[in-house]
């Protein structure tokens, strides 16, 4: 009982098997600025921001109110087929946009990306509608296993090595979504 009383309580925000990599106050000032830079690059143009569910709900939740500027915005979700080892590339709409984005400036809202085949894919698939232009902002980029290296990201938070990161929207099998912060799974056996 007397040593229970001195251990701080583990909970899921403070579980010891994650490793802080940004804290929620280093991603509140990276957003701010990415909010500043999105700001200026886009006056006067009609902007839509395209979320692709679920990992980017909230970096879009905090960018948008980052972005003084009269927006949209609109949600994606997509699937990849992907193996352990190899990744197809296809991409499988599982919801579609609701409104047009003829004649509209997107900017594709993204959590992480890591090879990719996902984006790849995306802007293909919304390059035929119209768009007045499309890109890309992702708050973390993992270049290394990064498959075609031709893509372009805009707008980058961090640009982190290649570790599996959770937290911010991010998860491993459904978890951690919630955590404020962005951290590594140190073992992912382990609860
Ligand atoms: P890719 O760029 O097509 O390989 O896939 C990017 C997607 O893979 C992201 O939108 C995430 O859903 C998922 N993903 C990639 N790396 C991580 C990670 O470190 N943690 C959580 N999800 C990840
Ligand atoms: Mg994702």
């Amino acid at each position: 009982m007397a040593a229970e009383s001195t251990q701080i309580a583990m909970t899921e925000f403070t579980n010891s098997n994650i490793e802080v990599m940004y804290t929620a106050e280093q991603i509140r000032e990276r957003i701010a600025e990415l909010g500043r830079e999105l700001t200026a690059d886009y006056a006067g143009k009609d902007l839509v921001l395209v979320g692709i569910l679920k990992g980017s709900v909230i970096f879009l939740a905090d960018l948008m109110r980052h972005i003084d500027l009269k927006i949209g915005i609109d949600f994606m979700a997509v699937s990849s087929y992907k193996d352990g080892t190899t990744s197809s590339g296809d991409v499988v709409i599982l919801k579609d946009l609701t409104n047009s984005i003829r004649d509209k400036h997107v900017l594709i809202v993204e959590d992480i990306v890591d090879t990719g085949l996902t984006l790849t894919s995306l802007e293909k698939m919304l390059g035929s509608r119209g768009a007045a232009s499309i890109k890309i902002a992702t708050l973390l980029d993992k270049p290394e296993p990064r498959i075609n290296k031709e893509l372009k990201v805009h707008y980058t938070g961090f640009v982190i090595p290649n570790e599996f990161v959770v937290g911010y929207g991010l998860d491993s099998a459904g978890r951690y979504r919630n955590l404020p912060f962005i951290g590594i799974v140190k073992d992912k056996d382990a609860a």
